[in-house]
């Protein structure tokens, strides 16, 4: 079977059995600061001295990070150490002032992520999650389906916000980039579900602003 017919027989089958909602969010990153411009002005600012990327691939964010000390975790490619974020965390020892989450693009990899990174963040350190803001269904669909993949990242922002011990909101650039405070949570997110795997596309897309809690990059400063 060739890629068009596998990519088509995929899309048919997911027709029929998927979520059926297709509602869009308008977006456009296009003319917006990069995951990469962000990381390093919040570096600069604070004047963070110790970066952990989870998920290097070709270093694309990797290599233009200007800070005194960086470790890259990847299994497969770039960064410093190869092997998956699970095994860092187990035998990791160091504490960072900014890690950047981009590794496995899903809620139960990232939930994991998150709960590690906390683990080893700096007082007044910040935990970035790249890839929060799928635009449309297709985007966010595990596995990848096609074209961009954010994966279902954004269900664990969602279960982020409803932690007391983490400040969690969305800086609405780039595919839209997680940002997690170690402290008290100043808006928690309420919610009666256990079960954040399950949420939809359409719970995503109709309480967008309650889950997201999304900001404008000019406004990154004010959460800090
Ligand atoms: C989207 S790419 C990273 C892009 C990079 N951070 C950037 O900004 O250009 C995702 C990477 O995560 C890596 N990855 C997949 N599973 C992982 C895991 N369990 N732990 C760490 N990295 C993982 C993949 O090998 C891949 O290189």
């Amino acid at each position: 079977m060739n890629q068009k017919t596998k990519f088509l027989l995929k899309r048919l089958l997911y027709y029929i059995y998927g979520e059926k909602f297709f509602k869009r969010l308008d977006y456009n990153w296009r003319g917006l600061p990069s995951r990469t411009e962000i990381i390093q002005k919040i570096i600069d600012k604070k004047k963070y001295q110790n970066y952990l990327e989870i998920g290097c691939d070709n270093d694309e964010n990797f290599s233009k990070i200007n800070i005194a000390s960086k470790i890259g975790v990847d299994p497969e490619k770039g960064g410093t150490l190869r092997m998956t974020s699970d095994e860092f965390f187990k035998s990791n020892k160091t504490f960072f002032d900014i890690i950047f989450l981009d590794g496995l693009h899903t809620y139960s990899q990232t939930i994991k992520d998150i709960d590690n990174s906390l683990k080893f963040l700096n007082e007044h350190g910040v935990i970035l999650i790249h890839d929060c803001l799928p635009k449309k269904i297709w985007n966010q669909i595990v596995p990848r389906m096609y074209g961009h993949w954010n994966g279902d990242v954004w269900k664990a922002i969602v279960h982020s916000r409803t932690y007391e011990h983490a400040d969690t909101y969305t800086c609405a650039t780039d595919h839209g980039i997680g940002i997690i405070f170690k402290r008290k949570n100043k808006d928690r997110l309420v919610l009666s579900i256990n079960n954040f795997k399950e949420l939809k596309f359409a719970d995503y897309f109709n309480n967008h602003k309650k889950f997201m809690k999304p900001i404008h990059h000019e406004d990154l400063e004010k959460v800090f």
